[in-house]
């Protein structure tokens, strides 16, 4: 059988703020068969990760382009690989068979041909919707998970801030730390996003840091005891005003800087006899180191979400053709939670 495969590429590389002329939709015929002897594994992409990292990917360069396999840079017209979960329509690698769900890295598009050597696993639903897998019980989840638990060492009744407090990383963490019992404050960057952060995911505090004339004193304000974590998302301004007010010893763990993705004129000078004479411990971290605490991770967060301790935050599209505007949402603050594009019906 042929189908004609509908898949999103960029037209050139993006070195700014990411627009959809800058992206194309492109069609292909697609025989849904693998050749006698090949390894290859033929699935249909039901839902993918729309993640901010994916940009510094499409730079014309970048120093994340260096660091590892996953990071590397997309030229133009090449197919985007993305995690999510999909359904094999044929496969030559006796680890899968049709019709078996699959979580892995797939592509940003409807079908994807998967060669040796991708890393992709057969899924265990454990009874929750497809769609935690892409992020609540993917690599989002344990991004928040091992940045809060492992990175940042956090101990009961400890004060904890948040940045991007809305957003997929930042709602587990906010909701993970208030399990744990400390103080926590999140920004994010509308009323909406502020309220749900404190009536449903239990925040103490949140504020919109787009009101905010003075970050520095915004967080002396929430923070009058000073700040022992901050979690940071975004970097630029917010890093330098959490530096600012950080308690001694106080742990910063750098999950992203999304606000320099785009603009590199963003980028954060953080007071550094602040961070000496604080003893401030600021660390950058992936995902992928700490694939150790993976079991920990699904454990604690299924029981979790089981008993109703912590909500599932999920924003999502339908279409490969809305691929696009997902992304670029993602730095306008267009979405609340997990964002995710369905591609097919499960
Ligand atoms: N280290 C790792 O392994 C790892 C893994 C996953 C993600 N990350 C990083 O973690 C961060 C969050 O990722 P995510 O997937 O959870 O995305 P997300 O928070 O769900 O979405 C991005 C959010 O960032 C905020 N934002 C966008 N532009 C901003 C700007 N210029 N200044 C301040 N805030 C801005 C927006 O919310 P507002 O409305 O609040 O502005 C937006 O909704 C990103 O930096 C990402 O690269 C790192």
């Amino acid at each position: 059988m042929e189908v004609t495969n509908r898949y999103i590429t960029t037209k050139t590389h993006i070195d700014g703020a990411p627009k959809e002329s800058l992206f194309e939709l492109k069609t292909e015929a697609l025989a849904l068969s693998v050749e006698p002897g090949s390894n290859v594994v033929i699935v249909k992409n039901l839902y993918i990760s729309i993640d901010p990292y994916q940009i510094n990917r499409m730079k014309s360069q970048s120093s994340s382009q260096k660091s590892i396999s996953r990071a590397v840079g997309i030229a133009p017209g090449e197919v985007i690989d993305t995690y999510g979960v999909a359904k094999v329509v044929a496969s030559g690698n006796p680890n899968f068979e049709k019709d078996d769900l699959v979580v892995g890295f797939i592509t940003w598009g409807e079908y994807s041909v998967l060669k040796e050597g991708t890393i992709l696993n057969k899924l265990d639903t454990m009874g929750f919707p497809l769609t935690y897998h892409v992020g609540i019980l993917g690599l989002s989840g344990l991004a928040a998970y091992a940045g809060f638990f492992e990175v940042c060492k956090p101990k009961k009744g400890e004060k904890v801030f948040v940045s991007a407090a809305s957003g997929s990383v930042g709602n587990m963490v906010g909701q993970y730390a208030k399990q744990l019992g400390c103080y926590v404050v999140g920004c994010a960057g509308t009323k909406q996003k502020v309220e749900l952060l404190k009536e449903k995911l239990g925040f103490d505090d949140a504020f919109n840091y787009k009101e905010e004339t003075d970050l520095q004193s915004a967080l002396k304000r929430y923070f009058p005891d000073g700040i022992d974590i901050y979690f940071d998302n975004v970097g630029g301004e917010m890093l330098e005003a959490a530096v600012d007010n950080m308690n001694t010893f106080g742990r910063i763990a750098v999950c992203g800087v999304i606000a320099e993705y785009t603009d590199a004129g963003k980028r954060a000078a953080p007071d550094m006899l602040n961070v000496v004479y604080k003893r401030i411990r600021i660390q950058g971290y992936l995902v992928v180191d700490y694939l150790n605490v993976y079991e920990d991770f699904i454990s604690t967060t299924s029981d979790h979400l089981r008993t109703g301790n912590m909500q599932a935050l999920e924003d999502i599209t339908s279409g490969v053709e809305n691929i696009p505007s997902a992304f670029i949402g993602l730095f306008r603050g267009d979405n609340i939670g997990k964002k995710v594009v369905k591609l097919a019906d499960e």
